[in-house]
């Protein structure tokens, strides 16, 4: 059986998370596009930490060793930081590869030119694992932009941060042994400061605004405040009154252009926030002509991000312009194949 070739970059929380679901859901892969989906390459930073998952999956520290395979669809991407990663990228995307990223912090900053290189080159680039985690928050916007124009998208955009603030309330943990707990499920960044900081959220406000708005909000003119100097006590006086800390990210389009804000914010019992707890996310979108939609789910993690990058390998397929991947109709007659050209 012919297969669609990935190349896989980063072997981390996420990395591993995509490996194991592409081998745990293989049949079910292979069903919807006709052929085996294959990790063939997958590229880390130190070697020496790792061994390959299987025989046949080249593992390497040399992102010119997977631009040199011979066969190469498509390039996931789960490594860490704005560079090398946006290079890799662009590289991925001339040579005519699909591209799916879960690096916010690498989009949330180059977004707009990957978007515009990769309409140069005809193949798709997809980014839903950058916000809320396994929540399907941008293909949710992107149906909802076909017809509404969107005012406002609310957020609880940040897993770690919800984690531990829910932990210091429910079990009066300390905020640093809290972001350790976090930092061991996988749900942190590598520098935790980007959780802790608002920075992660507020990149994840600025791709969400550049899909809704269709621009990206005046960066210096934003607020962003981490949920780093809420105290232990502050959350028992303000629990005993009924509120609850989240930290929420919040963006508008107004006259002045689109306002950002990303801090932490008392919500009562009756706010829909008041009881997404832990690791879930909330994204709250309000259009001109639905009202409200509200999601919720898990916001960081292993496999509800590797969730995300799947969904997100399924819609290339179907997006794709060249039929190079086929679809096996339900009977599984692996000869009769029904081909996706683009709408
Ligand atoms: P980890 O720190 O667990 O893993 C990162 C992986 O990337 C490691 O294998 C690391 O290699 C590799 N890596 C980092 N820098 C480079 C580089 N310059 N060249 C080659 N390989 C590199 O991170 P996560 O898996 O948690 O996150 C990966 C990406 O996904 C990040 O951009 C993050 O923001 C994003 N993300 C994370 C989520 C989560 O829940 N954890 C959810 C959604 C998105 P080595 O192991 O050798 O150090
Ligand atoms: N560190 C991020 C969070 C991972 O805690 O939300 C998911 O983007």
């Amino acid at each position: 059986m012919s297969a669609i070739h990935i190349a896989l970059l980063g072997y981390g929380t996420v990395g591993k998370g995509v490996y194991q679901t592409v081998q745990s859901h293989q049949k079910k892969l292979q069903a919807i596009f006709g052929k085996e989906v294959k990790i063939s390459a997958i590229l880390v930073k130190n070697l020496e930490k790792h061994h390959s998952p299987d025989d046949d999956v080249i593992l390497t520290d040399d992102f010119d060793k997977i631009f040199s395979l011979e066969k190469l669809d498509i390039v996931i991407d789960a490594i860490v930081g704005k560079e090398p990663c946006f290079s890799y990228l662009q590289r991925a995307i001339k040579r005519g590869c699909h591209v799916i990223t879960a690096n916010k912090e690498m989009f949330a900053h180059y977004g707009s030119q990957l978007k515009r290189l990769a309409n140069e080159h005809g193949v798709t680039l997809s980014f839903e694992a950058t916000v809320a985690g396994g929540i399907p928050v941008i293909q949710t916007l992107k149906q909802l932009l076909n017809v509404n124009n969107i005012k406002k998208v609310q957020g609880i955009l940040n897993g770690t941060s919800n984690f531990i603030l829910t932990k210091m309330r429910e079990e009066n943990v300390p905020f640093s042994s809290a972001l350790k707990l976090a930092q061991e499920k996988g749900y942190a960044e590598a520098d935790p400061t980007n959780d802790v900081e608002g920075y992660d959220a507020f990149y994840k406000a600025v791709i969400l605004s550049e899909l809704a708005f269709g621009e990206s909000p005046n960066w210096g003119e934003s607020i962003r405040e981490g949920i780093r100097g809420i105290t232990p006590e502050q959350i028992e006086i303000f629990s005993s009154l009924g509120f609850r800390f989240k930290h929420v990210a919040s963006i508008e389009r107004t006259a002045d252009g689109v306002q950002c804000a990303v801090k932490p914010v008392l919500v009562n019992e009756q706010h829909p926030f008041y009881h997404v707890e832990g690791v879930q996310n909330a994204v709250s979108i309000d259009g001109d002509i639905v009202g409200n939609i509200s999601l919720q789910g898990p916001g960081a993690g292993m496999f509800p991000t590797a969730s995300a990058i799947l969904e997100d390998l399924v819609h290339i397929n179907r997006k794709s312009v060249s039929p190079i991947f086929t679809e096996q109709k339900p009977d599984g007659d692996e000869a009769s194949t029904v081909s996706f050209w683009a709408i």
